[in-house]
Parts: C-alpha cells; sequence; structure tokens
C-alpha cells in the first residue's frame, strides 16, 4: 500500500475539485491507499507541523462540480526565493522536501501550470521526491497536451460574455471590448473570439494597428453594420509595444488597461461609441464544464495509474483523443502561445475576423 499527497499550485481555475476526486476514487477505491491532501501548494509542506488533510472518498464525493480548489493554493512564494515578512528572499526548498517526507508520502501529485511545475519538479530532483503533474491552467499554455484543466470551462465563460455584449452593442449601435485572461498567451481571446462571433481578435503572438482596427469597423458600416465586437487579451501591447495590464511584482494588485486603451484610441480614430468589460477572475471560478470535468477525471485516475506503475517525474496530459504522459521536463521546455498560422489564425482570417497585422 501507499501514501500519496495531493497539492494544488498556482491560480485556482474550474476542474481542481474534480481532480482531487479522481485521485481519490482511484487511490482508495481501486488500490486501497492513503491521500493525504496538502493544503495550500507547498507552504503546506513548509509549515511545521505539515498542513494537511486525510482525503476519503465520502469527503470528496460532492466535488465534481464545485469550483475552486478544496485545498487552497497561491502562485507566492517560489521556495528558492521565498518572500519573508521583512522582504528578504530565502531558500527553503529544503523545509518543503523534508516535509513530505515528514508526512512519510510515498509520491505525490502536483497540480500546477508550467510555473509550479518547474518548481515542483526542482524540488522533486533535489529531494527524491516521487512527482507526477497534472497540467491545469485557464491559459492552456502547457506545451504537449492539448487542453489543460479549466481552459474549457474559461473560453466558455468569455464566449458567453461575447454573447451577451453583442446584443448590446446592437442596440446602442456601439464598439463593445472584451478583455479576458491568458497571461502572455492568446489561446482564451482567439477560441472564445471566433466561437463568439468576434470582430477583431487581438492576441499577444500577432502585431496589429489601430489604423487596420478602424478599417475593420468602416468596413463593417459599410456593410451596414453599425456596432462591432472586439476581444483582446490581456498581455497584448499598446500600439508602440508598451506593455500596460499585469500582475505587479508582489503580486498585491493587478492593473488592468489593454481594453481601456483600445476604447479610446477606437473611438478617436473611428468615432465610434466604445465601451469596455474586462472580464477578469469570473474566468477562474465556477461550474467546470462537462469537457473540464472528463479531463480532470481522466487525469486524475492516469495520474495515479502512473504512480502504481512507479512512473515519476512525469506529466500527464491529452492528445488524440487519448491520455498521454511525458516527462515533465519536456513539457515545460517551451512556453506554449497561438502559432499565427494555426488552423484556429485560418480560420479566423478565414472568417473575415481582423486578427493583427
Ligand atoms: O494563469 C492564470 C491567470 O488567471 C492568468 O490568466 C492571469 O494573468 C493571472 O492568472 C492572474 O493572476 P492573479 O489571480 O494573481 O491576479
Amino acid at each position: 500500500t501507499k501514501r500519496i499527497g495531493i497539492l494544488t499550485s498556482g491560480g485556482d481555475c474550474a476542474g481542481l475539485n474534480a481532480v482531487i476526486r479522481a485521485v481519490v476514487f482511484r487511490a482508495i477505491g481501486t488500490y486501497g491507499w492513503k491521500v493525504l491532501g496538502i493544503s495550500k501548494a507547498t507552504q503546506g509542506l513548509m509549515s511545521r507541523p505539515p498542513e494537511f488533510v486525510p482525503l476519503d472518498i465520502e469527503k470528496v464525493d460532492r466535488l465534481l462540480t464545485a469550483g475552486g480548489t478544496v485545498l487552497g493554493t497561491t502562485n507566492k512564494g517560489n521556495p528558492f526565493a521565498f518572500p519573508m515578512a521583512d522582504g528578504q528572499l530565502v531558500d527553503r526548498a529544503q523545509e518543503i522536501i523534508d516535509g513530505y517526507h515528514l508526512l512519510g508520502l510515498d509520491a505525490i501529485i502536483g497540480i500546477g501550470g508550467d510555473g509550479s511545475m518547474a518548481i515542483l519538479r526542482r524540488l522533486a530532483q533535489q529531494g527524491g521526491l516521487n512527482l507526477v503533474t497534472i497540467p491545469k491552467t485557464i491559459d492552456n499554455d502547457v506545451d504537449i497536451t492539448e487542453c489543460s484543466i479549466g481552459f474549457d470551462t474559461a473560453v466558455n465563460t468569455a464566449t458567453e460574455a461575447l454573447d451577451r455584449l453583442h446584443f448590446t452593442a446592437a442596440s446602442h449601435s456601439r464598439v463593445m471590448i472584451l478583455e479576458v485572461m491568458g497571461r502572455d498567451a492568446g489561446h482564451i481571446a482567439i477560441s472564445a473570439g471566433i466561437a463568439g462571433g468576434a470582430d477583431v481578435i487581438l492576441i499577444p503572438e500577432i502585431p496589429y494597428t489601430i489604423a487596420n482596427i478602424c478599417g475593420k469597423l468602416r468596413e463593417r458600416q459599410e456593410q451596414g453594420k453599425d456596432y462591432s465586437l472586439v476581444i483582446v487579451s490581456e498581455a497584448v501591447r499598446t500600439e508602440t509595444g508598451e506593455s500596460i495590464s499585469s500582475t505587479d511584482p508582489s503580486g498585491q494588485f493587478r492593473y488592468g488597461g489593454i481594453g481601456q486603451y483600445l476604447a479610446n484610441q477606437i473611438a478617436v480614430c473611428s468615432g465610434a461609441e466604445t465601451r469596455v468589460t474586462v472580464l477578469g477572475h469570473v474566468q477562474r471560478g465556477g461550474t467546470p464544464s462537462p469537457l473540464d470535468r472528463l479531463l480532470a477525471s481522466a487525469f486524475g485516475v492516469a495520474a495515479v495509474d502512473l504512480i502504481a506503475e512507479g512512473h515519476y517525474d512525469r506529466m500527464v496530459g491529452w492528445r488524440d483523443r487519448q491520455v498521454i504522459s511525458v516527462p515533465i521536463a519536456q513539457a515545460i521546455a517551451h512556453y506554449c502561445v497561438v502559432d499565427p498560422n494555426s488552423t484556429l489564425a485560418k480560420t479566423a482570417r478565414g472568417l473575415g475576423i481582423y486578427l493583427g497585422d
């Protein structure tokens, strides 16, 4: 029998609890192991005594549809340069490694994005931890896997927002601008933009000009359409390359900005009335879509099976209709952004959507 830990790390997203449920069902239901839910990512292992909740089937039974993560999470505090109260950055990696051994764990499942996976892997290498990871992030920027947990739900939410904005845009003859998340990748914007019928999709991977956006709006006006929908990814820069949307380095607050910048610029150059919606964290919380529940269930079962087979230092993923697993190093070697020549990009252009350039 084995004793395994599970933790969620980095920003929350829909489907994390569904993964926890699947892991417990498989680990306890099939193999009869013990499962410890580690509190607040690696911080639970850093605490003394380590903070965890013993999980059982009863506790996770109703978690399939619950948003967030019952284990808690954080994206603050890289343990290799952990910010102390006095502002000093201290290497606390060994405390986490010791926490793992104090709990007598045989293996740990880490649910995280590329940043969390890189940190977990470094800890595993340094401290001899048996690690398996599961990709989650609304940004869908983890390489190798076609989708990460949380992405589909975020795309659903952003698409629904566009559907709603469509009515107001048409009723008021306005240009409505929707700013969505995605970190440095435009996956949410391009997917929701196509699915929600946007006229302009701006992503960090493809440069744009205000003049070309306004050209697109004029073209629509000439066709008798006096309203438009624009979707923009948070990391898109100003026309002159200035970055204006981000989280401040301390993680204390976020600057919005690119949506408002575009609203001002488009109003000036087209004369249209513009309004901005910054969608924010509603893309992260909430009930997972059926696809995210499926992925969460498949990934949870597969991660436990990898441990049962003694295969560590691997990430599970989804490719060609099935679960795969790859060395974590391979998954974090590249940051996955939108390929400007991908099928989705070609589709957007093919539909007459302005996608930049
Ligand atoms: O990585 C997920 C994500 O929601 C990004 O899309 C966004 O840039 C960031 O996290 C927001 O982080 P925070 O919750 O710290 O503001």
